[in-house]
């Protein structure tokens, strides 16, 4: 009866002992790059590739470049799993009524890709995030 008694508490034991082990999350594409260091130069090379381009500084000429960097940089953050909270409008408000068509966005798009690709991040890690941000491309387009 003892020896009962003590199997149980021993297999109890390993049963909690067991549960108790953390489990391993996956890691999120954010801790995959790198975190914030790497959102941010994205980021700062994403504003260079748009100082660069005459076509798409064009419609950031009355931006206010440092709330676009933080607003940016927050979106992305939540947008590859990081914790981060966006505090910016939505993406169909902050695009209305510059009508932007399908060349200029995907000539945006470049621009996003030459800024990964300078932060390091690999090809497989780029397509991710696209694939993040694509479905907000119809709350953008010929608004
Ligand atoms: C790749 C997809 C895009 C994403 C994820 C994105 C994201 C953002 C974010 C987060 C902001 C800041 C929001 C805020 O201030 O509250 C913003 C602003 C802006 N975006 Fe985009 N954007 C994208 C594509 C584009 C494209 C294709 C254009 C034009 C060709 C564009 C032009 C602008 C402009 C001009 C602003 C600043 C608006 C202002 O001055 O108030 N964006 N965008």
């Amino acid at each position: 009866m003892v020896n009962l008694v003590k199997a149980s508490f021993l297999a109890l034991s390993v049963f909690l002992v067991a549960c108790a082990a953390p489990s391993k999350a996956p890691q999120s594409l954010y801790d995959e790059i790198g975190g914030a260091p790497t959102i941010e130069a994205i980021t700062e090379n994403f504003i260079n590739e748009i100082s660069f381009n005459e076509t798409i500084y064009r419609y950031f000429e009355k931006t206010n470049i440092t709330r676009f960097r933080e607003k940016f940089i927050e979106h992305l953050c939540v947008n590859t799993g990081g914790p981060c909270t966006y505090t910016g409008d939505t993406m169909l408000r902050v695009h209305q009524g510059q009508n932007i068509n399908e060349t200029d966005f995907n000539l945006t798009v470049d621009l996003l890709v030459n800024a990964m690709e300078k932060a390091g991040l690999t090809y497989p890690q780029q397509n991710r995030v696209l694939k993040e941000l694509a479905p907000m491309r119809k709350e953008m387009l010929y608004k």
